[in-house]
């Protein structure tokens, strides 16, 4: 008989997703934007700090300088980040003459494209590309291409071989900013050759509610004496607090930080921009965690693909209990707006439905539409991107997410479909980092400083926040996904004052509709709000 205890996988077990040992995220999967983002922002970040370990340490220091691209590391690592590089060169050599004809292919169009035919220039593709790319004009002859994204997936440009995952367990919500700092090997942190696609990450995961056999998972990866003493760290035979299925006859909505909502009624879940914090440590912060997660989760809604919007550090541990994800339908194949299905699906998630604007779902009683998202994407052509309408039986929240209402007549047509709205979440993040900041690896020329600062990744300020508000007439208005928790800030890299201006237009915001009877509040930490289903809207 076995007599082998049952374990848990503690709380505060963190299961950090990496390519190329840098924080995964959407952008480091689809084959295009990787080769770019392992071209120009890894190994220039790799390159910056190997020459100049201590200016790297100096403005990790400097809070002006939080969310630049400066290694947060202890020390000197020059050594290990020289390691890195090298290794990057290696294995990545072919995905980096990928990444060079990328930006050959701009020249040759950019030089050779007039007007005329772009037939001839098809020979002129550079030869990793050929047969990835189409070549066309916009309707003012300007030329451009598209990517077969799919076939990429199916080439050698797409390199699972390159994700792993490190584990480690934390005691607090401090982490360096995850886009500038590469994981490199330290002491408690388990680094493993898991690819994303991998079972052992939904069977490890699963362990957090389900106790299980801790050989029977050991027997899905492979570790040395050494690893297998850190692994058996992160379980317990302690229980778990147990989740309380929501009962009530309410709509139940949970904010669990950011932009990330829990919504259950009746026997349906839907969970908006998954981010759950860890627990099982001592915060200052009360918040929701993983404990508050249904067992199922039905509909999982991404509103866009920014990195504090789709988490697969959240995402990944989850997918064992996922059903359905809803993203924003992605068009045309260009450089800087990749497919999120094809993303979902190449790391394993197979149940991934597309919604375009004015496009509606039904499920039971609820009904989610996709309704436009205007703005935060620094101008630049990306589609994929959406705002959920949630419609459960009379009842209408609106998630606005980061959609920076520029032109309130859009949403004045949108609401000639829709009517009013109950609730409406709303992101303020006002100023946002400039182009460069996020998209900057995936540009053919560098943009003036003046340029790059006028295009940049800003939600609604108050006057855009209140268009929403005066277009949808909502009763409660909740101001979200302003990246403030600390949980989080590893990825936003934000740090508010009372003197920021997003801070100080989304209270001009609250105290607005506070004036005019409204339930307004800026949400932070944890936030549970109950709505009865029969509150329908007056016509
Ligand atoms: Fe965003």
């Amino acid at each position: 008989m076995n007599t082998e205890p049952k374990v848990y996988l503690k709380p505060n077990v963190v299961l950090e997703p990496l390519v190329d040992n840098w924080y995964a995220w959407s952008h480091l999967i689809s084959p295009a934007t990787a080769s770019m983002n392992i071209a120009y922002r890894h190994l220039k970040i790799m390159d910056s700090y190997i020459q100049a370990p201590q200016i790297h340490a100096a403005a990790v220091r400097n809070p002006k300088m939080r969310g630049g691209p400066f290694m947060d590391l202890e020390g000197d690592r020059s050594e290990e980040v020289q390691a890195l590089k090298n290794t990057t060169l290696e294995t990545q050599k072919r995905i980096l003459e990928f990444s060079e004809a990328i930006k050959e292919l701009d020249k040759l169009l950019q030089s050779k494209a007039a007007g005329y035919s772009l037939e001839p220039l098809y020979q002129e593709i550079p030869e990793i590309l050929k047969g990835y790319v189409e070549l066309f004009y916009d309707l003012n002859n300007h030329p451009s291409y598209r990517l077969f994204e799919p076939l990429l997936y199916k080439s050698e440009f797409y390199r699972p071989e390159s994700q792993s995952i490190a584990l480690w367990i934390t005691n607090n919500d401090e982490r360096p900013f995850v886009l500038s700092t590469p994981r490199i090997p330290s002491e408690g942190v388990l680094h493993l050759p898991v690819k994303f696609d991998d079972p052992f990450i939904d069977a490890f995961s699963a362990m957090k509610r389900t106790a299980g056999s801790l050989s029977d998972i050991k027997s899905m990866i492979s570790l040395t004496p050494e690893q297998e003493a850190v692994f058996d760290t992160f379980f317990t035979t302690e229980e778990p607090v147990p989740y309380v299925k929501y009962e009530g006859d309410k709509i139940r909505m949970r904010y669990f930080g950011h932009a990330c909502i829990l919504v259950e009624v009746n026997d349906v879940s839907i969970l908006i921009d998954p981010l759950i914090s860890y627990y099982g440590y001592q915060t200052s912060v009360d918040r929701f965690s993983d404990v508050d997660l249904p067992e199922v989760i039905d509909f999982v809604l991404i509103t866009h693909n920014h990195q504090d919007h789709i988490l697969f550090e959240t995402l990944l541990p989850l997918r064992h209990k996922i059903r359905n994800i809803i993203v924003p339908k992605t068009y045309g194949g260009v450089l800087q707006d990749p497919n999120l299905k094809l993303m979902f699906e190449a790391i394993g998630f197979d149940n991934i439905t597309e919604i375009g604007e004015m496009e509606s779902i039904n499920i039971d009683q609820c009904e989610i539409s996709g309704l436009p998202f205007l703005g935060e994407h620094c101008d630049i052509d990306i589609r994929s991107k959406i705002c959920h309408h949630v419609k459960i039986g009379d009842f209408k929240i609106l998630f606005a997410a980061d959609s920076c209402n520029i032109q309130n007549e859009v949403y004045q047509h949108v609401h000639k479909t829709v009517g009013d709205v109950n609730i409406l979440f709303l992101g303020m993040e006002c100023d946002g980092a400039p182009l460069t900041w996020l998209y900057g690896p995936l540009l053919s020329e560098t943009l003036s400083r003046d340029k790059d600062s006028s295009r940049r990744l800003a939600g609604s300020n108050y006057e855009r926040g209140m268009g929403l508000v005066d277009v949808f007439n909502p009763q409660e208005v909740y101001v979200y996904a302003m990246g403030q928790e600390p949980w989080l800030e590893f990825i936003s890299s934000i740090k508010y004052t009372e003197e920021s201006n997003p801070i100080i237009q989304s209270n001009k915001l609250i105290n607005t509709c506070e004036e005019r009877g409204m339930v307004a509040e800026r949400l932070f930490g944890e936030k549970e709000l109950l709505f009865e289903k029969s509150l329908a809207l007056e016509v």
